[in-house]
């Protein structure tokens, strides 16, 4: 069967987005797409058999990101959202060099309503050690604005308490205490959460760096900047799909019903599954 120009262009459309993390992280990116457009299908990988990704080198994410875009290229996505800042640093300049699909990560949306939130010029920033390491928020904050003091932390037992769901406990509030005085300290009227797992902590970083901070969360930005991508690309499902979770798949590379389980508390729709694959095959 040979399809019309018309035909292929609808088909494209209406494909799925593909968005990845290490694990639950990326959701929070996945709710905000959701949000802001309910029409379109999304295919969601997490990868909670190699969570964390934050203290893994460079080569070792750019791997894993690689083998992650190969398994979503076979569920014909139209485009990626890398849901994770360490992938968002250390392999998104590789791999949209090896793409001809549009992609886009998180650091770069976050950077800018910072920039745009600031009023004193002194921005915190709290992400995994790769993150952090990587230098890549200032690098996104100076290109937008020169004077500016920005001030890294790494926090990298947020990830494995977030996976573990002690989002309200008090372990993770004294965890949260030693990781943010300092920058409480600091004088930063900004703080961006750098790492997809952190907005599901943001009462706790709340309470621990005062009502004054004004607490970037990348997701929403990232979303807006998907659907402008979208746009520009002619991508935009247009099609009324049923309002339903059957728009969304998820897979994992580990632990399926915890993951759905996690996935359903904060996700607006019931998932039905959560399959499992086995990544190192891709
Ligand atoms: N949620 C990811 C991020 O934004 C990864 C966290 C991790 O696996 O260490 O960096």
């Amino acid at each position: 069967m040979t399809l019309s120009i018309r035909e292929i262009d609808e088909a494209i459309k209406e494909a799925p987005i593909g968005v990845f993390d290490s694990g639950v992280g990326g959701l929070t990116v996945a709710r905000e797409i959701m949000r802001q457009m309910p029409n379109e299908r999304i295919i969601y990988f997490g990868d909670t058999a190699r969570v964390p990704y934050g203290s893994k080198s460079q080569n070792t994410i750019i791997r894993y990101s690689r083998q992650i875009i190969r398994f979503l290229r076979t569920k014909k996505v139209k485009a990626i959202v890398v849901a994770c800042n360490t992938a968002s640093a250390y392999a998104l300049d590789t791999i949209e060099t090896e793409l001809d699909i549009p992609i886009i990560g998180v650091v770069k949306p976050g950077a800018k309503v910072a920039v745009d939130a600031t009023n004193n010029g002194k921005i915190g920033v709290i992400g995994t050690e790769g993150t952090i390491n990587s230098g890549i928020y200032s690098e996104f904050i100076h290109k937008r604005k020169k004077d500016i003091t920005v001030v890294g932390k790494a926090c990298p037992l947020f990830v494995p308490l977030v996976e573990e769901n002690w989002i309200k406990d008090s372990v993770t509030d004294e965890v949260a205490k030693r990781y943010l005085s300092e920058l409480k300290e600091s004088g930063i009227d900004t703080l961006i959460l750098g790492c997809t797992h952190y907005p599901l902590l943001r009462s706790t970083v709340r309470k621990m760096i005062g009502e004054d901070v004004t607490l970037v969360n990348p997701a929403y930005e990232t979303a807006l900047e998907l659907k402008a991508l979208l746009e520009e690309h002619d991508m935009i499902n247009t099609s009324n799909q049923i309002n339903d979770s059957s728009r969304y798949e998820f897979y994992v590379s580990d632990a399926a019903d915890k993951f759905k389980q996690f996935a359903n508390s904060i996700l607006p729709y019931d998932i039905e599954t959560t399959k499992l694959i086995n990544i190192e095959d891709f």
